[in-house]
Formats: structure tokens, C-alpha cells, sequence
């Protein structure tokens, strides 16, 4: 059911102020006079103890799924401590890479059905590691084979594009690495930080939501566009490749989420007056760099739109006459749930006035379960 929108992918990013509420629902501890703001995951609790133990962490998933374990993959290494390795399912199955038993292998799946992953985790038992699942889908086959798990929450997701599943499996590994971290006293400000702004989240992404008319005037802008890059660094890597991976998978524009801090070794070569650019710059500690990459970026004349926290647009256009796109700030590990939303409403609104099919883009399928 559609409701009042258009289209399910239309509704399923507009819904993501409740589906982000429904996956932290019982699961966020405020604390009272003496007890520390915590984090309670169901599903980890008897396991933690084994995971803290662990040699290395691997995350494993296909498509927005690696994308949403790229992105919260700094975090869980600083509050863990402990080494943290991507795996794309199908390379890690190609190269039949190492995974030993003191591995701690998270499989990230929206559908919890794709083929890719459920190999891996295969592959990943017979190894011995224990595995731990991230889905939304209770019963399906990766929550059924995890040793252990979290269930996102989010609801039923139709776009055959991934949108408030990437944010609910993001707040679920920014809770994870809560959770991993434990109480360690010299963490406990930056883990109430967090925990705080996760309570405020969904009133963040209410207030982004608002900028769907400018993003329908930008896409109005972008329309005949043959290509669109995407600069991201740090937290906001994963942004710039789930930016670049919604425009072209809905929208039939070629697109490329770019390593800002690999610019010069190669991506360069591309900038001119007419490729668009869209440059995620929003606070946190990779922010002056983001400002020198916008600057050599102007040096070429490219034309730039630019992602930056609210209040910093003078901070960005450094002379130049670039576009700018204000967000909300939250704390640095959350801020791609925030920062994804924008990009996710440029996809959206490209589709819709280039004519393609929004919720069934071409030759693509809501769960791939064959490899
Ligand atoms: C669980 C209940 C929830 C209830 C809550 C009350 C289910 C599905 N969830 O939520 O309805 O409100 O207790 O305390 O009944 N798991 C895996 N692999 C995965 C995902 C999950 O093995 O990929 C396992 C977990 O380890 C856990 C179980 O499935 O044993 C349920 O996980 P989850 O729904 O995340 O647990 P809770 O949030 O505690
Ligand atoms: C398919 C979908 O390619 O599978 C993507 O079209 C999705 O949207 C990917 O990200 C992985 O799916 P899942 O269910 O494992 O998260």
C-alpha cells in the first residue's frame, strides 16, 4: 500500500523518521540517576563476551548492504579496538579468502536471502568463524543459519531500491559497535554522544526530508546529464558510493562514488566545466581536507555541488560559484544517515522526470538469490 505517494520508493524514504524509531525501539537505555546511557541488543547479549575475544571482525554483504558495514566500519574500530575487514560476498567466495575460527563475520542482507551471502556465510561456518547476522527479515535463510544476529526492524522494504533499510542497518551497527565497545570509562562521553543522538535521529531526518523540492529542482538541472560523481571521505565514504550506487541503479545514469583522498590519482583527470560534481563536506575531522579538495576541484572549473553542515556554506564555496546543499549535523558516525537522504531524493526525482520505473528499475531484482 502506497499511501498518499506515488511510488514505494518515494514512501519508503519519506517513512524513515518511523522506521528509524521502530529499530532502535527497545533497544536504547536512557539510564536514570546512576546507571550510563546504554545500548541492549537481544539477539548479541550471551555473545558479546566471544566477540570482544575475536582476532578480526569481517563484514560480508552484496550492493547497499556493504555500503551501509562500509560506513560503520570506523566506528566499530574505535570503540572496539579490534581490526575490521570488508568483504564484497561474491570476491571473498572468488578468492576463497582467509577466514579463521577467531574471525567474527557479520553478514549485512536486507532480504537475508541473496545468494552471494548466504555462500559466504557457508563458507564462513565450515571455517569456523562465528557469524552474526544483520537482516531485516526474520526466518529468512541468514537469521536462520547465524550463530546469532540483530533484526533491523525497518519494515517491509518493495523499491527494489534500498533506502530506509541502508539508514535502520546503520543505526544497528552504530548500536553494534556500542554494544562490542562496552563500558570502557574512557569511551563513556563520546558512547553518551552517540546514544543521544540516536534519540534525536529521526527528528534529523525529518528535518533533511525537507529539502525534497530542492532536490527535485537540482535533478531538474542534472536531467540529461551522461554522468555524476560523488566525493566522499571518511564516515562519508560509504555516502558517496551509496549516492553514486542509487543514480544508477533507478535513475540509468552512469555514476561513481569517489575516494576524495584518491583525487589526485586519477579522478582528477575527469574534472572539467560540464561533469557534474557532487562533493559530501559536512563536519568532522575530515572537513579541512574536504575544503582542499574543493578548492583544487574549483581550480579546475569544476562544477560543483556541494553537501555541507548547516550554517557552513560560506565555508565551502570558496569563491566559487558552486551550488550548496545545507544538512542537519549529528555526530560524525551517524551523520551518513543524515547525508544519504538528499542523494536518495536526487535518485528518486531524476527517475521520475527522466521516465523510468522507480520501484523496478531494469534487469534488477528486490533479492538476488541466484550467483
Ligand atoms: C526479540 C523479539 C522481539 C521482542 C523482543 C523482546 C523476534 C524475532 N524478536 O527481539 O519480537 O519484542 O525480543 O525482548 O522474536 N538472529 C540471528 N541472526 C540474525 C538475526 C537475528 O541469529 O540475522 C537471532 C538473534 O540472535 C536472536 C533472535 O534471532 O536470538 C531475535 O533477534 P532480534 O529480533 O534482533 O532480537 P530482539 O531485539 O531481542
Ligand atoms: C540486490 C538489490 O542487488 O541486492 C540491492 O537490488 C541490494 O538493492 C542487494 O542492496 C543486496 O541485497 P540484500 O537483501 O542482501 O541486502
Amino acid at each position: 500500500n502506497k499511501g498518499n505517494y506515488e511510488h514505494y520508493m518515494q514512501k519508503e524514504i519519506h517513512e524513515q523518521p518511523e522506521s528509524l524509531t521502530t529499530t532502535m525501539r527497545g533497544r536504547l537505555i536512557r539510564g536514570g540517576s546512576c546507571k550510563a546511557k546504554t545500548v541492549l541488543l537481544g539477539g548479541l547479549k550471551d555473545h558479546l563476551k566471544t566477540i570482544r575475544r575475536s582476532r578480526r571482525i569481517v563484514f560480508i554483504g552484496c550492493g547497499t548492504s556493504y555500503n551501509a558495514a562500509l560506513s560503520s566500519r570506523p566506528i566499530l574500530e574505535e570503540l572496539s579496538g579490534i581490526p575490521v575487514t570488508m568483504e564484497i560476498a561474491s570476491d571473498l567466495l572468488d578468492r576463497q579468502g582467509p577466514i579463521y575460527r577467531e574471525d567474527t563475520a557479520v553478514f549485512v542482507s536486507q532480504s537475508g536471502e541473496t545468494a552471494d551471502t548466504l555462500h559466504a556465510l557457508e563458507y564462513a561456518l565450515e571455517n569456523g568463524a562465528l557469524c552474526v547476522g544483520i537482516t531485516n527479515t526474520v526466518g529468512s535463510a541468514i537469521a536462520r543459519n547465524t550463530h546469532c544476529g540483530v533484526h533491523i526492524n525497518a519494515g517491509c522494504e518493495i523499491g527494489v531500491a534500498s533506502t530506509k533499510a541502508y539508514t535502520s542497518q546503520i543505526v544497528v551497527m552504530a548500536m553494534l559497535a556500542l554494544a562490542i565497545g562496552g563500558d570502557a570509562i574512557s569511551n563513556e562521553a563520546r558512547r553518551e554522544a552517540i546514544i543521544d543522538s540516536l534519540f534525536d535521529l529521526p527528528n534529523k531526518v525529518r528535518e533533511v526530508l525537507k529539502l525534497d523540492e530542492e532536490m527535485k529542482e537540482l535533478a531538474k538541472l542534472l536531467i540529461a546529464e551522461q554522468s555524476l560523481l560523488v566525493f566522499g571521505r571518511g564516515y562519508n565514504y560509504a555516502t558517496a558510493l551509496e549516492g553514486a550506487l542509487k543514480v544508477k541503479e533507478v535513475a540509468l545514469m552512469h555514476s561513481e562514488g569517489i575516494l576524495a583522498g584518491e583525487m589526485k590519482h586519477g579522478p582528477l583527470a575527469l574534472v572539467d566545466e560540464n561533469l557534474p560534481i557532487f562533493v559530501i563536506a559536512t563536519r568532522d575531522a575530515c572537513f579541512s581536507k574536504q575544503q582542499s579538495v574543493i578548492q583544487q576541484l574549483h581550480a579546475r572549473k569544476g562544477r560543483l555541488v556541494v553537501m555541507c553542515s548547516k550554517g557552513d556554506a560560506a565555508s565551502v564555496c570558496l569563491g566559487g560559484s558552486s551550488r550548496v546543499v545545507e544538512v542537519p549535523q549529528v555526530v560524525d558516525c551517524l551523520q551518513p544517515v543524515v547525508n544519504i537522504v538528499p542523494l536518495q531524493l536526487l535518485a528518486y526525482h531524476l527517475t521520475v522526470l527522466r521516465g523510468f520505473n522507480v520501484d523496478q528499475p531494469r534487469n534488477l531484482a528486490k533479492s538476488v538469490t541466484t550467483q
